[in-house]
C-alpha cells in the first residue's frame, strides 16, 4: 500500500512555488500578495488562517490578515473586500469559513472579484470550471486531484466514487475529475448502498464529515483513497475513513492528519500565484 505522503507533497510544491515567486520577482519587481479576512474567534478557523500566513510568507508571497470582531457589520467587511478588489497590490482575497449568522456569506462571496478569488468560490469560477473555461479551483479538490494524479497520471475510463456534494469539496471534484475523462458518482446522506458504490470504484474521494465511514470492505484492491475528513471523536482526530482496515486493502491512501490537509494550503498559495500572473497581462 503507498501511504500517500501530503505533507511531503505539499512541501515539493511549496518549493516550486517558491521558485516562481522568484522569478516573477525578477520580472515584474514585485510578488504575488495574499489579503485573508478573519471574522471572529473560533480556535480551528484561527489555527488555518495562521497556517495560511506561514506558508504563504515561506514561498516569498506578500500576506496579510485582516481580523474582525465577530459582531462586526457586513457592510464593513463587504466595503473591506471592495477596497481590496482595487488594491494592485493584493492578487487574492480569501474570507474564513464559516461565517457568524448575520453576515451572508453568498453576498461575500459575490463581492470578492472573481480575478482574485483564491478559494474558486465565486460564481463565475464555479461555472467555468463546470463549464472546462479557465478558473481559481477550490484548493482542497485542487490538493486532491494532484495526489491523485501522482500516483495515477492516466485517468481517463476510471470510476470515482465522491462521498459528500458540497460546494467546496464533492463537487468541484467531480468537475475536475470529469475534466480526467473518469466516470463520476457523486454520493451523499441519502445515496441507497454506499458500500456497493464505493466497490466499483477506482478512486474513491471522502468528504463527508463522519468519522470513519468508509470500511475495509467497502474498497477494492487497487482503490485509490482519499480522505478529507477531519472529525473530532473521542480517540483524537479521524477522517472518513476507517484507516486501518483500509490500508489493507488500497493501492494508496491519504493519512489524517498529513495527507489532504497541507496540500489545500499549498494549493492556496498556488492559486494567489495564478491569480496574479493573470492580473500582469
Ligand atoms: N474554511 C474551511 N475550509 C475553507 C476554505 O477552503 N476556504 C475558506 N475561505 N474557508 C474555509
Amino acid at each position: 500500500m503507498i501511504l500517500i505522503d501530503g505533507k511531503k507533497e505539499a512541501a515539493l510544491l511549496r518549493a516550486k512555488l517558491k521558485e516562481e515567486v522568484i522569478n516573477l520577482k525578477a520580472k515584474y519587481n514585485k510578488v504575488p500578495g495574499l489579503t485573508v479576512i478573519l471574522i471572529g474567534n473560533l480556535t480551528p478557523s484561527q489555527i488555518y488562517v495562521r497556517n495560511k500566513e506561514k506558508s504563504a510568507n515561506e514561498v516569498g508571497l506578500k500576506s496579510e490578515v485582516i481580523k474582525y470582531p465577530d459582531n462586526i457589520d457586513e457592510n464593513i467587511v463587504l466595503e473591506k473586500i471592495k477596497e481590496l478588489n482595487t488594491n494592485t497590490a493584493v492578487s487574492g482575497i480569501l474570507v474564513q469559513l464559516p461565517l457568524p449568522k448575520h453576515i451572508d456569506k453568498q453576498k461575500v462571496i459575490e463581492t470578492i472579484d472573481p480575478l482574485k478569488d483564491v478559494d474558486g468560490f465565486h460564481p463565475m469560477n464555479v461555472g467555468n470550471l463546470s463549464s472546462g473555461y479557465q478558473s481559481s479551483v477550490p484548493c482542497t479538490p485542487l490538493g486532491c486531484y494532484l495526489l491523485i494524479k501522482k500516483i495515477e497520471p492516466d485517468l481517463s475510463g476510471k470510476k470515482a466514487v465522491i462521498i459528500g456534494r458540497s460546494n467546496l469539496n464533492g463537487k468541484p471534484m467531480t468537475q475536475l475529475l470529469l475534466k480526467e475523462n473518469c466516470t463520476v458518482t457523486i454520493t451523499h446522506s441519502k445515496t441507497r448502498n454506499l458500500k456497493a458504490e464505493c466497490l466499483e470504484a477506482d478512486i474513491i474521494v471522502a468528504a463527508v464529515g463522519i468519522p470513519e465511514l468508509v470500511k475495509g470492505d467497502w474498497v477494492k484492491k487497487d482503490a485509490i483513497v482519499i480522505d478529507v475528513g477531519i472529525n473530532k471523536t473521542d480517540k483524537g482526530i479521524v477522517g472518513d475513513v476507517a484507516f486501518d482496515e483500509v490500508s489493507k486493502n488500497a493501492k494508496a491512501l491519504t493519512p489524517v492528519p498529513g495527507g489532504v490537509g497541507p496540500m489545500t494550503i499549498a494549493c492556496l498559495l498556488k492559486n494567489t500565484i495564478e491569480c496574479f500572473k493573470r492580473s500582469q497581462i
